[in-house]
């Protein structure tokens, strides 16, 4: 890491859709609240959101932003909203949205000037197209800021998360650590037992943390992400 003071903001990617991004970011974000954190999260562009009220429900921004109690409008923690559950770029093609990258650079400088710690999710993970050949890893770049992977326990992962740590480490991107996240209940056979070893081996990148599966809400799981959030704090 260059200068480890320079970061305002965390961006949590996955290796793939549905792995916990946003179950994961709002743990965290609940143990950083806890440390005296004011942390903000931010979702850019969210996508397959539902209707509701006659409106277009962002999901996980609602969810991020009640973790983290901040006091923003719905509109800045989430500039773009599209219907179809798609990437972005191709989400905003259908629906004739532009999503213009100055506007979303803005709203992070602006929460990040009333944020101590900005929290951003992206969409899928960072090979994405944000809005035409933008993607989330050029995102990341030139928000400057570290990476936290979010990966699957079983077999394939390995795979997806060299790539992924490959791919951000290719541009310069400061990589804080992989954690791996059981978003379904699986059977823990070999795979599961051998792969957080493997990908702190050959990915050269912390394993933060493992968060095991739950049916209790992400609020009381608060060990392992106030293990996590004691850890990350020391790189910032
Ligand atoms: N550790 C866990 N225990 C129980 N359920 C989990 C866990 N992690 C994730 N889930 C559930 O798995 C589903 C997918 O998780 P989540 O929405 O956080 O994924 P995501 O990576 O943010 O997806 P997207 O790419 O759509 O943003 C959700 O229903 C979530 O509540
Ligand atoms: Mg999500």
């Amino acid at each position: 890491m260059n200068d480890k003071r320079l970061h305002k903001g965390i961006f949590i990617t996955g290796t793939d859709t549905g792995v916990g991004k946003t179950f994961v970011a709002a743990g965290l974000i609940r143990a950083l609240k806890l440390k005296g954190i004011n942390v903000c999260p931010m979702k850019p562009a969210e996508t397959g959101c539902r209707i509701r009220n006659g409106a277009l429900f962002p999901q996980d921004a609602v969810t991020l932003l009640k973790a983290s109690g901040a006091i923003e409008p719905i509109d800045t923690v989430n500039p773009y909203r599209l219907i179809h559950p798609l990437a972005p770029a191709v989400a905003a093609e259908i629906e004739g949205v532009k999503i213009d990258k100055n506007k979303i650079y803005a709203v992070y400088r602006h929460l990040s000037e009333k944020h101590d710690l900005i929290i951003v999710e992206g969409a899928g993970g960072i090979m994405v197209p944000v809005y035409k050949k933008y993607m989330f890893i050029d995102l990341i770049k030139d928000l400057n800021l570290p990476l936290i992977i979010v990966s699957r326990p079983g077999l394939g992962t390995i795979n997806h998360t060299l790539l992924t740590i490959n791919a951000a480490r290719n541009r310069g991107i400061d990589i804080l650590g992989v954690i791996i996240n059981h978003s379904a209940k699986i059977r823990k056979d070999i795979s599961v037992k051998t792969n957080p070893e493997i990908i702190v081996r050959l990915g050269g990148a912390p394993l933060l943390g493992t968060v095991t599966f739950t049916n209790k809400p992400v609020g009381e799981m608060s060990k392992v992400f106030t293990r996590i959030a004691s850890s990350i704090l020391k790189y910032l």
